[in-house]
């Protein structure tokens, strides 16, 4: 920029030459030596008397072009800084992403708005200021054409005049694509740095979707009990498993809510079954037959009809003592028995599996004898409940929670495409129709 200006000052200096051989009888010749950068720029070849070559307009453009020049260097600066804060700024995000990636089993983390909180600078900041630089640089502009509008102010002669205009001219567009590259580089800045948040966002959001999905799944119940297990198809591998065993027992009452409308027969609801004893207890409804209870294998037939697609609740106990049974549907006990594996103990650490029959423990099922439908409140207690526990449970003025098996949602895990459901409230059950 400076070179341009001694070139200016030379081309000045031969103008004003041109102009004063023109008017002079004689010619007057001025021998122009290039003059290094840097020195003193007041004119080193004489002057007319017309223009004074340090005029206050020259010396205000001189500085003018300086400072522009200086302010041109100071942005290309500040611009590769900021693109090194863009680095850093980068590789900081990609760690928090790994970070945040390796956390995501984790419990949710307090992931405010303000995650990048570290960050060395606000990149919005960053290019704010890179705007603001810009606009000064526009001001600076404009001062110069101003400057230009005043030299056509009749204080120069014409060619210097235009002389200078043409200078003007090429300053000017030289700023401008300046300016415009500026603009370009600011864009960019705010294009990466967008993209890059962008994309930050998006992982954290989906992450964020991630753990609030995982931590439904473990809770998506109003309490842990508010819930069904649906096992919609007559197939050998939808079940639900009781993650909880049995002690061994000698008496038991087990309680459930179900629905069906399959036939012939529901199925089999539930089957306990122990090393050496696939069939420690298995209730079945099999084919043409009636309810049965199996215990150690032994079967005694329930008088209970449940299979009009309607929520029943029903209840079985049995003692070990002559082996006497009872058995509930809505609260009624509809039938009892004894002789069913009189003095047999319930063998404990066996499956509990529900909707499955089992033939080895824990499996081999057969689908002609799978449950279909929906089972709730499946709870067992090491003892015979009275009537009236059964009656309020039915009733739904009380809910008990079984003591050696309790159904909560955590204890009881699903296969096959088995599924879990909220549970309607017990008296849209009860007047289910
Ligand atoms: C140009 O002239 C106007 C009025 O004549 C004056 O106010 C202004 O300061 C001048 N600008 C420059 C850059 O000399
Ligand atoms: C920045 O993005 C805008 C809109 O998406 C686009 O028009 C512009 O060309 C981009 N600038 C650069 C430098 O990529
Ligand atoms: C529910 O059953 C219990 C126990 O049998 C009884 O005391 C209560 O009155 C019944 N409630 C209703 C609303 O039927």
């Amino acid at each position: 920029m400076r070179a341009l200006f001694v070139a200016l000052l030379l081309s000045y200096a031969s103008g004003s030459g041109k102009a004063a051989g023109a008017s002079g009888a004689k010619g007057n010749r001025f021998v122009c030596t290039a003059v290094p950068a840097g020195t003193d720029l007041s004119c080193p070849v004489e002057t007319t008397n017309r223009v004074q070559s340090t005029s206050p307009q020259e010396e205000e453009l001189r500085n003018t072009i300086i400072q522009l020049r200086e302010t041109i260097l100071q942005q290309k600066e500040t611009i590769v800084s900021q693109q090194g804060t863009i680095k850093e700024l980068n590789s900081k995000l990609a760690r928090c992403e790994a970070d945040a990636r390796s956390r995501g089993n984790a419990r949710r983390k307090d992931y405010s708005k303000n995650t990048m909180g570290d960050l060395p600078r606000d990149p919005t900041e960053t290019v704010e200021q890179l705007g603001k630089t810009m606009q000064s640089l526009k001001d600076r502009l404009e001062n110069l054409e101003q400057l230009r509008a005043n030299t056509t102010g009749g204080m120069f002669p014409n060619e210097l005049r235009d002389l200078l205009k043409r200078r003007l001219t090429d300053l000017e567009s030289q700023l401008l694509t300046r300016v415009a590259e500026l603009e370009e580089e600011k864009s960019q800045l705010y294009n990466e740095t967008t993209a890059h948040r962008q994309r930050t966002e998006n992982t954290l959001n989906s992450l964020l979707e991630r753990i609030t999905e995982l931590e439904k799944s473990n809770s998506a119940f109003k309490s842990p009990e508010d819930f069904k297990v649906s096992l919609p198809l007559r197939t050998n591998y939808l079940y639900g498993r009781i993650k909880k065993s049995l002690p061994e027992m000698y008496a038991f009452t087990v309680c459930m809510w179900l629905k069906s409308s399959a036939s012939p027969g529901i199925g089999t609801p539930f089957s306990y079954g122990v090393p050496g004893q696939a069939n420690e207890i298995v209730l079945i409804e099999w084919g043409n037959s009636p309810m049965e209870l199996l215990v150690n294998d032994k079967v005694a037939q329930l008088p209970l009809a449940v299979s009009d697609g309607r929520w029943h609740h029903i209840c079985i106990t049995w003692t070990t003592r002559d082996g006497f049974w009872e058995a509930y549907q809505d609260g009624e006990r509809l039938g009892t028995g004894e002789n069913l594996a009189p003095w047999h103990p319930i063998k404990p650490g066996g499956v509990i599996i529900l909707g499955q029959e089992q033939d080895i423990v824990g499996g081999r099922f057969d689908a002609t004898q799978a449950f279909v439908g929906e089972l709730s409140h499946f709870n067992m207690w090491d003892r015979v409940l009275r009537p009236i526990d059964i009656s309020a449970m039915a009733n739904c003025s009380a809910y008990m929670p079984g003591n050696v098996v309790p159904w909560v949602d955590a204890n009881v895990e699903v296969f096959g495409g088995a599924t879990k459901a909220a549970l309607e409230i017990c008296e849209d059950r009860l007047f289910d129709s």
